[in-house]
């Protein structure tokens, strides 16, 4: 499968399309004092085209769009998230999905196009309002139920109501004790205390930790927040999931330094083809390929990750999408037995096939979000060792992505880097 250059252009249209400005309105604050019963303000987010922060329903109107008109939209349909952008757009879903932040309130800025006295958004910003957890029909449940307004640690948030089979395997592997009882302040605050990356609350007063919960879970049985109506036991007002359901809990700020592959028993496994990108410390999302820069007499072929926007010459010898299976990232579509070899630090990843080489390990990713999944978990393309993006001189100005850059590289000036980089796998079509 041969990188064809319509994705390349595909792709960089997408990251483009949600930059365009609107003209901002910063005098204006927004109003809350008129939101419907039950809703409040959560603040300013990120967002982009690529990776909707809300993204389950939506609507334009390029002439009426309100807070309350969308908020009763997103209420109408049982979401608890709502969020307004670029003045005229509406957004709802259950959860706050990665890679959004909490931003600066000012950057939200543009007069909602039916009131202008309010703020809906900006361009890239969403203006989020939620709703707690609707109250269940029956009288053993919780009235009010998880809210992502409780006070966690920074970064983390309320990802919503899964199913966890528990059988053969849990949704969150490492329970916690909560000192003082279960409730999911108390919960989060434990698993980051263990140094994990994921929490969740279930059947009451478990506590549990890990740092992703697999696509599988996410995608399998209910997605309905009012399943989890079992009272915490540290707090009979507030819900903690219930039986079979987890109250899944995201560290979206932190991923965790040392986790490597995801090699705590859930590998070997194979995984539909995904496509990497890297995501910089100041968000830009840059699409990755495998290219093709060396063929030996043997007829061994070696490719290095790169920017395809920058790094594919015409015609583009590179594949867009990758396997995950072992443990290892590898190149999809590549006939003999393509492996990574071990990163040299200060190099570049490079991919062979045609070699005897033993798989290596460590080029291990956690998917994260698609259309419609998430998978939450580390996002870095290996422990301990930070990634970055750096022109490569010797290959006209290529963005390579070089596994921890030293200084005086012939390659490259490790000054202008990009650093801190983390790597995610995004799934191209999400039908599963
Ligand atoms: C730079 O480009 C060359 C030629 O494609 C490649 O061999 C090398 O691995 C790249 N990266 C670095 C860090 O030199």
């Amino acid at each position: 499968m041969i990188y064809n250059s319509l994705a390349i252009l595909l792709t960089a249209i997408l990251f483009l399309s949600d930059s365009v400005e609107g003209s901002p309105h910063t005098s204006l604050k927004a109003r809350q004092a008129s939101l419907p019963a039950g809703w409040s303000s959560l603040g300013c987010y990120t967002d982009s085209a690529l990776t909707r922060t809300l993204r389950t329903a939506s609507f334009t109107s390029v002439d009426s769009m309100t807070i309350s008109s969308c908020i009763n939209f997103c209420s109408s349909q049982g979401f608890h998230f709502a969020g307004l952008e670029f003045g005229r757009e509406c957004y709802c879903d259950n959860s706050i999905r990665y890679p959004a932040f909490a931003t600066n309130a000012n950057d939200c800025n543009m007069a909602c196009t039916g009131d202008s006295s309010s703020i809906c958004g900006a361009g890239d910003r969403l203006s989020v309002y939620s709703t707690p957890l609707l109250a269940t029909t029956t009288t053993t449940t919780v009235a009010h139920g998880p809210t992502p307004t409780i006070s966690f640690p920074p970064g983390w948030n309320f990802q919503g109501c899964f199913v966890d089979p528990v059988n053969p395997t849990r949704a969150l592997q490492h329970q916690v004790t909560v000192p003082g009882g279960n409730t999911p302040t108390g919960c989060v605050n434990a698993c980051v205390a263990a140094g994990w990356t994921v929490a969740g609350v279930e059947f009451g007063s478990e506590c549990w930790c890990d740092d992703y919960m697999p696509y599988d879970f996410m995608t399998s049985g209910s997605f309905t927040n009012s399943d989890c109506n079992m009272p915490c036991s540290g707090d009979t007002t507030k819900a903690c999931g219930a039986g079979n359901r987890i109250q899944l809990y995201v560290n979206f700020n932190n991923a965790r330094p040392d986790f490597g592959c995801l090699s705590d028993g859930r590998d070997p496994k194979s995984y539909p083809p995904f496509q990497p990108r890297g995501i910089t410390t100041v968000q830009d999302q840059i699409g990755l390929i495998a290219l093709l820069i060396d063929v030996d007499e043997s007829g061994r072929k070696t490719f290095i990750l790169t920017d395809p926007t920058t790094g594919c010459p015409d015609p583009c010898e590179g594949y867009s999408t990758f396997t995950f299976s072992n443990g290892i990232l590898k190149p999809y579509g590549l006939l003999g037995n393509p492996v990574a070899l071990p990163p040299v630090i200060g190099e570049s990843p490079i991919f062979v096939t045609n070699t005897d080489a033993a798989p290596f390990t460590d080029y291990c990713v956690s998917p994260f979000g698609t259309d419609n999944i998430d998978w939450y978990g580390f996002p870095r393309l290996t422990a301990n060792q930070p990634w970055a993006f750096c022109h490569n001189t010797s290959a006209d100005g290529r963005f390579d992505i070089v596994y921890s850059p030293v200084p005086d590289h012939p390659n490259y000036d490790s000054g202008s880097c990009l650093n801190f980089v983390t790597l995610q796998l995004f799934i191209p079509t999400a039908n599963f």
